[in-house]
């Protein structure tokens, strides 16, 4: 059974656990915990400080470090102690961390240990679904749920229109079917544009039975299971948009962002957020221009050494 064994989980998920509270931000990022269910153990390198060994850790996956203090035990030097054991263990290799909401004792850190601030990833907040522009679908394309036929065109599509991107372009079939495998995964909120002139014999957008034509893009949305509607707040996720580069410029990146906005309203979202590079503009427009927000402290950092 791959992960750590529970116990040191369990050390780990109570010092994340109490970090999230704190900071409002999750220390453990979707790829570390996909890393913590599904590799083996001895891909997960952890460190542990404290008193009882319970108030820091570090893990390591490939050349990723995640180094947590629990929010009671800051500013005694735990983190600083990881982080030399970390660098000397890997010295000469590559290593990155991210800095989840730009937190100033990561720059001090990254200081001292000889890290430069490698990637600014926003995030941006479309903090009301109520007054969303009407989805007005145009002649020819069709707006449709996945289905599993679609797994080939959207691995092409993921690859193609994130081919610079250093995670998100490397997604394959297993990493697809591991992230379908999640419990919020739900085929209706991954949304498909295609084109149903170019590649159906009697399609013309409308109808449920005229033939499959060509992807051109997709919308990932993420709902996360939990609170019902009602019981207050209810984030979705704009997960994944991508538009191949060959139909890119045409306004399918707004019109898939915007169905999806509608389907995570549909489905009880009450406010929706986003991941996006800082250095990507034409992304950043697209969501501005339907009202998402970024501040300034909403950033995470990535830092690089070696
Ligand atoms: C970002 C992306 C989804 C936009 O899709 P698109 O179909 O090209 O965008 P649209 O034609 O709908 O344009 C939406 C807005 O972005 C602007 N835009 C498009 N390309 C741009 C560029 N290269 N630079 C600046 N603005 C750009 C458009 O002018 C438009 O703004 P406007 O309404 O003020 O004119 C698409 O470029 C893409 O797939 N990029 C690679 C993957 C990615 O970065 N995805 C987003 C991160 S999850």
């Amino acid at each position: 059974m791959p992960g750590l064994d529970s116990r040191l989980a369990e050390t780990l998920d109570a010092i994340a656990a109490a970090a999230r509270e704190d900071d409002g931000t999750d220390p453990l990022d979707e790829a570390t915990r996909l890393a913590l269910a599904h590799r083996a153990e001895d891909e997960l390198t952890v460190w542990l400080a404290g008193p009882d060994g319970d108030d820091a850790f570090a893990l390591l996956v490939d050349d990723d470090l995640t180094l947590v203090t629990r929010p009671a035990a800051r500013g005694q030097g735990w983190a600083a102690m990881l982080l030399a054991e970390v660098t000397a263990v890997t010295e000469g290799e590559g290593l990155t961390a991210w800095s989840h909401g730009d937190h100033p004792a990561a720059v001090r850190l990254a200081e001292e240990f000889g890290f430069t601030r490698a990637r600014d990833l926003w995030v941006m907040r479309l903090p009301d679904l109520t007054d969303l522009p009407p989805l007005e679908v145009p002649d020819g394309i069709r707006v449709r749920g996945y289905v599993e036929s679609d797994a080939a065109e959207v691995l092409r599509i993921n690859a193609a229109a994130f081919a610079d991107h250093p995670e998100q372009g490397r997604m394959d079939a297993d990493d697809l079917a591991r992230r379908m495998a999640e419990d919020w995964f739900d085929p209706a909120g991954l949304l498909v544009a295609e084109d149903v002139v170019a590649g159906g014999s009697g399609g013309s957008g409308g109808s449920g039975d005229a033939a499959r034509g060509t992807l051109l893009g997709f919308h990932w949305t993420k709902l996360p299971r939990g609170s019902a509607a009602g019981a207050g707040r209810r984030t979705g996720e704009v997960y994944v948009v991508g538009i191949d580069p060959a139909a890119q410029g045409r306004g399918l990146g707004r019109l898939l962002t915007l169905a999806g906005l509608h389907h995570l309203r549909e489905r009880g979202a009450t406010d929706v957020e986003l991941y996006v590079e800082g250095d990507n503009h034409a992304a950043q427009r697209t969501y501005s221009r339907l009202g998402f927000l970024h501040a300034a402290a909403d950033t995470h950092v990535q830092y690089r050494r070696g």
